[in-house]
């Protein structure tokens, strides 16, 4: 599937809501994603955009509107859809187990065996060594719980899991919200490699300067709508503000025309 600039599409969800109770978390929303692009969502607090990448990840069903994946159309997905697509999630409480070590973490959930049933954890480190060493993550000694390990060294662990266990298409839920100038640039980097490496990512943030140096495409969502759509080769951090803003001042429009 191509988007009208002849961009090879990965996944678009389309016309999408959702409601939990009388809270409208997504209204009518519509986002595409592209192959080998960096795509982002920026938005306020309560915006939606955590909603619409479970929606993506198949944790959450939508009310009504359709996802497309690699052209296949599906009214909601499962988890376990999501991952035979190659889609995996770093989400904004990282959902790592502190008790685990790097490689327990790396493999939660799809433990190598030997037989079918004898956790292999020679391979096991050795594949993380391996993977961690490709990006660039620097972790002393792997057999530490990530409980004790640092913000960012626990984020590049959940964000090297989603590269081990999605083949595809990485979505990163405010990927460095909790860390420090350093930790921030690696993981930023770490990020920009992913197209390079064969992935598309979907990252949510609220940092405008680190989408500007992470993104091609941005999404601006208001109160569980898309208001606007950028292409970051296009504007300047400043016009990326403005538009931002303009954004607010568009769905204050809507709502005093309703009234
Ligand atoms: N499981 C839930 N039950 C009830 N309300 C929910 C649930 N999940 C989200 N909401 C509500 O839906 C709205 C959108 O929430 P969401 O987490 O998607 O926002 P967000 O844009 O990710 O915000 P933040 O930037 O703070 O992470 C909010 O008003 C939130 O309180
Ligand atoms: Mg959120």
């Amino acid at each position: 599937m191509e988007d009208s600039k002849g961009n090879i599409v990965f996944a678009s969800l389309k016309n999408i809501s959702k409601s939990f109770g009388k809270v409208k978390a997504l209204e009518d929303a519509s986002i595409e994603i592209e192959r080998n692009k960096i795509t982002a969502i920026v938005g306020d607090n309560g915006s939606g955009k955590s909603t619409l990448i479970k929606i993506l990840s198949g944790a959450i069903r939508p009310d009504s509107g359709s996802i497309y994946i690699e052209g296949k159309p599906y009214r909601y997905l499962t988890p376990k859809l999501a991952y035979q697509h190659g889609i995996a999630t770093v989400y904004q409480d990282l959902a790592l187990d502190n008790f685990r070590d790097v490689a327990g973490n790396i493999f939660l959930g799809r433990e190598i065996t030997k037989f079918g049933f004898i956790l292999d954890y020679k391979r096991m480190y050795e594949e993380t060594e391996t993977l961690l060493k490709k990006l660039n993550i620097d972790i002393p000694y792997l057999k530490t719980p990530v409980g004790f390990l640092s913000g960012g060294q626990r984020q590049s662990v959940a964000i090297g899991r989603a590269i081990y266990q999605g083949k595809k298409l990485i979505i990163l839920d405010e990927p460095t919200a909790a860390m420090g100038v350093k930790e921030s640039i690696a993981t930023n980097n770490l990020i920009k490699s992913l197209p390079n490496r064969g992935f598309s990512v979907l990252v949510i943030s609220h940092d405008i300067y680190q989408v500007f140096d992470i993104a091609d495409k941005i999404y601006i969502m208001e109160h569980g709508e898309v208001v606007d759509q950028v292409m970051k080769a296009q504007i300047t951090p400043q016009e990326l503000r403005e538009r931002i803003s303009r954004g607010v001042k568009k769905s204050l429009r809507k709502s005093e025309s309703i009234d």
